[in-house]
């Protein structure tokens, strides 16, 4: 497969990236990379990546971000870099890499535990990554050409967090595990799910 993985340098995204170009065609794409520059806040960035990239069968995004604050201190300001990188920068990506994918290809976006479980100072990420759970829930169901949608939404990843403190309750998860989900939704049928791992 000829594969897209943006973030490719981050916790995730480089795992993801290690693990998929054993098997496959990868590019890694991040805001600072030499060869597939691109910023997922910008649509014109977004499409100038695709059109140097060959049609692709997945498309993989593990880059976003939002403010964390105490709920006292949040500006709307500070909503709306949440709702500008981790939201509408994945919800562009969607409707511009539906463009650029094979039939029956696959993209499959990131979210996290903070969808549906308290961490305190983290009330712009639950934001977003809740209306990204719904965003894929109902978007999927209205791609052509049997593009498949998902969100892989993990808990904290090891190794990044203490592994023996909690976070949002949970405790923290293995990359390997997590990258193991990603590979589950660009190599099976599954679409409009929100795969959880936590
Ligand atoms: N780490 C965790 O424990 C964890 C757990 C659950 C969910 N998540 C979620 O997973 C996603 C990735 O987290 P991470 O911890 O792997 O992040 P990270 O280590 O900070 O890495 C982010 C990656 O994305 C790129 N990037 C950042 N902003 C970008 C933008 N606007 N456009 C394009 N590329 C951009 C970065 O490279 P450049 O700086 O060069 O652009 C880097 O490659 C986030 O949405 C995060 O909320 C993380």
């Amino acid at each position: 497969m000829k594969i897209l993985v943006i973030g490719s340098t981050g916790t995730i995204g480089k795992e993801i990236y290690n693990s998929l170009k054993a098997n496959h065609e990868v590019f890694g794409a991040h805001r600072n990379s030499n060869d597939y520059p691109v910023d997922i806040m910008d649509k014109n960035s977004i499409i100038s990546l695709f059109q140097k990239l060959p049609k692709l069968d997945a498309v993989i995004n593990a880059a976003g971000t939002a403010t964390w604050k105490p709920f006292d201190k949040l500006e709307e300001e500070d909503y709306y870099v949440g709702i500008k990188s981790k939201l509408m920068g994945q919800v562009n990506l969607v409707h511009i890499a539906k463009n650029y994918i094979n039939d029956g290809g696959s993209i499959t976006l990131t979210t996290g535990i903070l969808a549906e479980h308290y961490e305190p100072n983290a009330v712009g990420l639950s934001l977003v990554n809740g209306a990204i759970h719904s965003f894929v829930n109902s978007a999927a169901q209205e791609l052509d050409n049997g593009i498949r949608l998902n969100t892989i939404a993990p808990g904290a990843i090891a190794g990044d967090f203490p592994k023996d403190k909690k976070f949002a309750g949970y405790f923290p998860v293995e990359i390997e595990d997590v990258v193991k989900l990603y590979e589950y939704a660009i190599t099976s049928d599954t679409t409009g799910q929100v795969l959880k791992l936590y």
